[in-house]
């Protein structure tokens, strides 16, 4: 069971914040829709991350760089109706922010005043700097997302551990340190070494989020893996809670077969 510290009616950015200050793990999952934002937030969650991961576990992509903004918004206003006490993040998708600040801008607009989203994420460091203070002036609040950032795979070439070399893990540590500086209010790290995440998180007093990256101030599963409705994605990092893909491959299986042999719907089951 988690510890917790304090009980927050509603958990804001300044909660996460202060958590890291008293100690107290932050955790967060990605949800999509109403009715699994509902679920996580029942269940206790400090954070709902509407990520672009929805690319692929609702749309079937390969990558998250087709998702749009639209598509983006959707999903997180129907995770925030469902939210009542979680901090809902939003990302901000592929080629909404990276071209120039007031693009960014905009697009972190959208995201708030269309979804209701709390805050928005967003990938990179240094690079996109005046992209970041852009969005943070307009009193818009941002995670930051550094280490292996899915948005960039074409560049990478391959999902394998980032930074394990000294110039790419300094680098990182450099820009974990800015978006501290800028005003970011959390800064995820994904798939990077236990040992380097536990430095960033040490060095900064803005919680650091981990995936694959060890013990940190906080941990962030994408849900569908947590639950075992995906079951061909494998990686290291995850623990996987449920395996809901067999429970409901079954369970569907069997309102099949029932259908076919007439057993449903029975006598109780009509008007
Ligand atoms: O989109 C996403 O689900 C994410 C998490 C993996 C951190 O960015």
């Amino acid at each position: 069971m988690s510890t917790v510290k304090k009980d927050y009616k509603r958990i804001t950015t300044r909660s996460l914040v202060e958590m890291k200050s008293n100690g107290e793990k932050i955790s967060m999952v990605t949800a999509y829709d109403y009715t699994m934002a509902q679920m996580v937030d029942k269940a206790g969650v400090d954070v709902i991350l509407v990520g672009d991961s929805a690319s692929n576990v609702m749309a079937g992509h390969e990558t998250t760089l087709p998702i749009t903004l639209d598509q983006m918004i959707y999903h997180a206003s129907s995770v925030v109706r469902g939210a009542k006490r979680s901090l809902v993040v939003v990302d901000l998708p592929f080629g909404s922010y990276q071209s120039d600040p007031k693009e960014a801008l905009r697009s972190a607009i959208r995201i708030m005043k269309e979804s209701g989203g709390h805050s928005i994420k967003l990938e990179g460091g240094s690079e996109i700097k005046d992209s970041i203070k852009k969005i943070l002036n307009a009193g818009i609040p941002v995670m930051g997302h550094l280490g292996l950032t899915p948005q960039s795979i074409y560049k990478f070439g391959t999902y394998t551990v980032r930074a394990k070399e000294e110039e790419e893990a300094q680098k990182l540590i450099k820009d974990a340190l800015f978006l501290q500086k800028a005003g970011c209010f959390a800064v995820v790290l994904e798939k990077v070494p236990a040992k380097l995440a536990q430095q960033v998180a040490q060095q900064l007093t803005i919680p650091v989020i981990g995936i694959g990256a060890g013990k940190v101030d906080g941990q962030v599963l994408v849900v569908n893996d947590l639950l075992g409705m995906t079951h061909e994605f494998n990686p290291r990092f995850l623990r996987r809670y449920l395996n809901l893909h067999e429970l409901i491959t079954n369970a569907v299986g069997q309102y099949v077969s029932d259908v076919k042999e007439e057993d449903f719907p029975n006598e109780n089951e009509q008007y």
